[in-house]
């Protein structure tokens, strides 16, 4: 079981006096920042703001940091370190993959893309309908959200390259099967492409395991700073071509990341792992199996607000209703704009959200007007039972 004590006890923002009596429910958009993390951002401003990898002392702590944190990263997702990138963010980090299948694929090919995705790991995607590319939607079930893979299978034939989406959609919470859908698509000749954004923060991914081609997600979400974080298997990386300087693109890592990064992210990016690490050394099981505790915690918690939320006939709730295949990424339709109701559950010192958290799409797919949106309501492993409650109290009274 969690010791959630011991998991709060890593998060400054439990200690922080203005934040006190808050229930934060809005970690989708963005997570607290656990504690190794905010000390390398400081040590770094403190001690290694300079250019990285120079012959000066500073200089060599600031890239080796660097190199800490990429090669610690991809061991935790089970990849090889050239194969780990950062970048901005996810939605740049896809513009940028696009770019690189802009000049890869011909005239006549396919992508397929989905419409449960956020807009990132789609509308990049769709562009390159300009360049001939025939663009397949896997449709999503407009009642549930659910993506159905023998859906997907009637889509595949040997024209398509890429199949894009997400492990798990941002307002409908549903895990996809990565493994599967993986293998349908490497079954049909074509790469996968998974936007891992919000899963990750439920539990690192063993990526290599799931055997995607690209994996992507958001730092900012799993604990750390505002980075994009991209897996692309080395055979991939290989074959698009360089969008980086002409001299980088024998580099992997930095073939698909134009941008200059962010030194000090990057290294305190190391403290994620650092995370993951003392929490697996308190619990007393291996870092791998952190997801699996994070996981069971989200659910207990999680099913008593689906429950809740279930039984008001004045929303619908979006997604699976059992907790056991979702992420604790909870959104309603509301009969209206969602957002004056988050705004009332900041009365009660809650924090959600009212939007349609970019998820255009899949709220049109699901006859939702995105600009109603939805009312969001999200949260972590490091969420306790008593917060729950105090989010169930205040919708009782603002539903
Ligand atoms: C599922 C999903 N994908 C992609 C993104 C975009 O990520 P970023 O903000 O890093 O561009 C988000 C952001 O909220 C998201 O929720």
């Amino acid at each position: 079981m969690l010791d959630l004590e011991f998991v709060r006890g890593q998060f400054p923002a439990f200690a922080e006096p203005s934040l006190e009596g808050w229930a934060f429910f809005e970690n989708a958009g963005g997570s607290y920042t656990c504690q190794p993390v905010i000390d390398r951002l400081t040590r770094f401003y403190h001690q290694r703001k300079v250019q990285p990898y120079a012959p000066f002392p500073a200089s060599e702590a600031a890239g080796a940091e660097m190199d800490e944190a990429r090669m610690r990263l991809a061991a935790l997702l089970g990849v090889e370190t050239e194969e780990l990138s950062f970048g901005p963010s996810t939605t740049q980090n896809t513009y940028v993959l696009a770019q690189a299948f802009r000049k890869f694929m011909q005239p006549g090919e396919a992508i397929v893309v989905t419409n449960q995705d956020h807009e990132a790991n789609s509308g990049p995607w769709r562009r390159l309908a300009e360049e001939g590319i025939e663009i397949r939607e896997w449709k999503v079930d407009p009642e549930t959200g659910h993506l159905d893979p023998a859906a997907l299978e009637k889509l595949l034939d040997e024209k398509v390259r890429l199949v894009c989406f997400p492990h798990c959609s941002n307002v409908v919470g549903e895990i996809n099967p990565v493994a599967e859908i993986t293998a349908l698509a490497h079954a049909a000749g074509a790469f996968a492409c998974v936007d891992g954004v919000s899963f990750a923060p439920h539990g690192f991914p063993d990526v290599g395991e799931l055997g995607c081609d690209i994996y992507l997600f958001s730092a900012y979400k799993t604990f750390g700073p505002h980075q994009g974080i991209m897996v692309m298997r080395r055979a991939l990386a290989e074959a698009l071509p360089n969008q980086a300087h002409f001299f980088n693109g024998d580099t992997l890592y930095k073939k698909f990341t134009p941008a200059g990064p962010d030194h000090a992210q990057v290294a305190a990016c190391a403290g994620m792992v650092d995370y993951v690490e003392a929490l697996a050394a308190h619990q007393g099981v291996a870092p791998g199996a952190v997801a699996g505790l994070m996981h069971a915690h989200e659910v207990q918690l999680m099913q008593p607000l689906l429950d809740f939320l279930g039984s008001r006939n004045s929303v619908r709730l979006l997604g699976p209703k059992s907790a056991e295949n979702r992420a604790p990424t909870v959104a309603v339709a509301l009969q209206g704009p969602a957002e004056p109701v988050a705004r009332r559950l900041a009365n009660h010192k809650v924090m959600a959200g009212g939007s349609n958290f970019y998820a255009v799409r899949p709220l049109q797919a699901m006859g939702i007007d995105p600009d109603d949106g939805v009312l969001r309501l999200s949260f972590t492993h490091y969420t306790s039972p008593e917060e729950v409650d105090q989010l169930i109290a205040a919708l009782d009274r603002e539903l």
